[in-house]
């Protein structure tokens, strides 16, 4: 794990919204505001649940936290620079820069091998894969218990696998903020588990904030923190107490 530590101070911001709001279809007869007006931080070191009930406007939020889809109004802060005014290329570079995205379905390249799925963001970054990319992009498969699978074609892997080849693919550019969204939604409950597992050693080990979408109670108390979104509006934020000793 060490090459891939990087040490990030744990307080440091990585995510603020201010007045955040996003309304869908605007100025036509279906206008829609989902999220309103939201403030919200997140530092470095966090691990952070996003609950709320269907609807409630959980992937809004998150598509518009990673640069995926723009706020309406207010601001978005990500690492301090401020992301309203950026053009879509300097939104692009700082998605690709900052941000590990993970989803419900896994969305590999299929007839790829699961190590060049793992290699893409940063093929998508500068081309070609260095020696360097190559040997974090197996740690992290070794990490997520995938080593022997690094050859075989993403779908000759389980819906499981493919959810940790989709983990370890978010982690190789090693960004400040990993997103994901009911990553374990599709998966039966150990199988979940044992993703989460992965989110705390990783926001452990390598200090990234962690802010995650999940149904799961059980998920979201092994969380630090629990933030939770009714009709577009945070209704509660806190900390959870810690997992006792088993
Ligand atoms: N692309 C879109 N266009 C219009 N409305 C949308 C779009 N995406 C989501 N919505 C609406 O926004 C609200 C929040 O949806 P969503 O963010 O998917 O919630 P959640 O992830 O919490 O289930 C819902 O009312 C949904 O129908
Ligand atoms: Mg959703």
């Amino acid at each position: 794990m060490s090459e891939l530590t990087r040490g990030f101070t744990d307080g440091e911001e990585v995510l603020r919204l201010e007045r955040l709001r996003k309304t869908y279809n605007p100025g036509t007869p279906l206008e829609l505001e989902v999220l309103h007006a939201l403030d919200l931080r997140l530092a470095r070191g966090e691990l952070a649940a996003l609950i709320g009930p269907s609807g409630s406007g959980k992937s809004t939020l998150l598509n518009v936290i990673g640069l995926l889809d723009s706020p309406s109004a207010g601001e978005l802060y990500l690492l301090g620079q401020p992301t309203r005014a950026m053009d879509d290329a300097q939104r692009t570079r700082l998605r690709n820069q900052a941000i590990g995205f993970v989803f419900q379905f896994h969305h590999l390249i299929p007839a790829f091998s699961v190590l060049d799925n793992v290699l893409m963001p940063l093929m998508i970054r500068h081309g070609k894969p260095t020696p360097g990319d190559i040997a974090r992009a197996r740690e992290l498969l070794d990490a997520v218990g995938l080593a022997d699978f690094a050859q075989k074609k993403a779908n000759q892997i389980s819906g499981g696998q493919q959810q940790r080849v989709a983990i370890a693919r978010a982690l190789v550019t090693q960004p400040a903020l990993l997103l994901a969204d009911e990553p374990t939604g599709n998966l039966d409950t150990r199988t979940a588990e044992g993703v989460f597992e992965l989110f705390r050693r990783f926001n452990r080990e390598f200090g990234c904030a962690v802010l995650v979408v999940t149904h799961d109670p059980r998920l979201s108390a092994s969380c630090a923190r629990t933030i939770e979104l009714v009709d577009g509006s945070i209704v509660s934020d806190q900390a959870n107490p810690p997992p006792r000793p088993a």
